[in-house]
């Protein structure tokens, strides 16, 4: 039986004996009985997820992105803080960055990536039952996702939320669809990384400016068997004390009077809020890349049972070309065998990794079949890695 929030009850539980799949994880061997998951008293019957739970694997079978039309480069930028394209592109990589402007919207972008990764699956919106978007920047401070599945015209209602963990995002969002799939029947996973960093950044902070740009990018994840499992292995962390590195926190904005007033009599103010900018020590947050990245890219090949040398391609968020150089230089995977685009997006957050990998895939870089080692890592301070298959 299931309880009015969905989740299995204690008799469930025992009834049900669980196996354990190559990649580590639980699936059950014994199928429960059909489960209402409503917690509203007209509770709506719906097709049942569970039967699918004999999926034991997930494979990436689409993607796609979207970037906004206008180009900023480093000569743009040198005329309105004190820097130029010399300095930038040593010390960074990047040359130029696209910034969401005029009538366009993150929303608009992340659904045009996940219509390009639902094309390439050849899925139908209607059969997308859970879409993830991976976001900082949500144009709703309640989350974006289910606006998005508006925009796909998914019929039936399909769960959309957010998951928010800055540029290690979009490797949560994998990790979160595998497990999705693999413990709860879920079949065609949308995992989106969309943000707009543009919108938080100082644009009198040379420090900063110079480094984020606008973009999405998606991936349709989905379920399959045990055997064409494309998730090998992954390791995620987090370390709050490092927030003092790189965030963007909580403003209180001064209440007007009259509502100073009313707030008064009440015993609070009730203060507007917005985000601050973006406020970072790059060199602290620089040192913690170069260190953390190498290790768990290490720890996922160790639970995937895989070595260095199985890496077709190196993936990482594209933040800075030496961090990606240092990290790839520690793992010894050639240059030919590490994927950027840093040069023309910039840092580009939760997107960035969907974004590079949609590029490599359309220009037949990255072929189906082959081994990618991807992690992503910023603020939080979160980071992490996962080990997967391209199709
Ligand atoms: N143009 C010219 N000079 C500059 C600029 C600029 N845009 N920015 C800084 N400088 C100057 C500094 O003022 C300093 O001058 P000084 O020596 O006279 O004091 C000098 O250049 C060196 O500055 P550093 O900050 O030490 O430069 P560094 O080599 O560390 O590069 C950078 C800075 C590019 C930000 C680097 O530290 C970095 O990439 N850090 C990692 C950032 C990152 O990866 N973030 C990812 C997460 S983002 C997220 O999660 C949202």
């Amino acid at each position: 039986m299931a309880n009015a929030s969905g989740f299995l009850t204690q008799s469930m539980r025992i009834s049900s004996s669980f196996g354990l799949n190559p990649s580590g994880f639980c699936y059950p061997e014994v199928i429960p009985k059909r489960v209402r998951c409503s917690s509203t008293s007209q509770a709506v019957e719906t097709e049942s997820r569970l039967p699918r739970l004999v999926s034991k694997g997930c494979k990436l079978v689409g993607c796609g992105s979207a970037v906004p039309q206008l180009q900023v480069s480093n000569d743009d930028l040198a005329k309105i803080v004190d820097t130029n394209d010399e300095w930038i592109s040593a010390r960074t990589g990047i040359r130029n960055r696209r910034i969401l402007t005029g009538n366009e919207s993150l929303t608009g972008l992340a659904a045009e990536a996940s219509l390009k990764a639902l094309e390439m699956a050849q899925v139908e919106p209607d059969d997308v039952d859970l879409i993830l978007l991976c976001t900082s920047t949500p144009e709703d401070l309640f989350g974006g996702a289910p606006q998005i599945q508006k925009a796909l015209g998914c019929k039936g209602n399909p769960l959309a939320f957010d998951i928010t963990a800055a540029c290690s995002g979009f490797v949560l969002g994998l990790v979160s669809a595998s497990c999705y799939i693999r413990g709860g029947g879920f079949k065609n996973v949308l995992v989106i990384g969309a943000d707009s960093l543009s919108r938080y950044v100082d644009w009198t902070d040379r420090g900063t400016c110079i480094l984020f740009g606008d973009a999405a990018g998606a991936v349709l994840v989905q379920a399959c068997d045990s055997e064409e499992d494309g998730l090998f292995g992954f390791d995620l962390h987090s370390d709050g004390d490092g927030n003092r590195h790189l965030n963007a926190g909580i403003k209180e904005n001064e209440s007007n009077h009259e509502l100073g007033t009313n707030g008064s009599a009440l015993g609070f103010p009730p203060n507007s809020s917005s985000f601050s900018c973006i406020k970072m020590n790059g060199t602290e947050v620089f040192r913690f890349a170069v260190s953390v990245v190498p290790q768990t890219i290490e720890a996922s090949l160790a639970k995937a049972g895989l070595d260095r040398s199985d890496i077709d391609w190196l993936l990482l968020h594209q933040a800075n070309k030496r961090i990606i150089d240092g990290v790839a230089t520690r793992l010894e995977v050639p240059k030919e065998r590490v994927i950027s685009n840093l040069a023309n997006y910039g840092n580009t957050s939760a997107a960035s990794i969907p974004l590079a990998l949609d590029e490599a895939v359309r220009s037949g870089k990255v072929k189906q079949g082959q081994t990618i080692a991807t992690a992503g890592f910023g603020a939080g301070l979160t980071w992490g890695s996962a080990i997967l298959r391209w199709g």
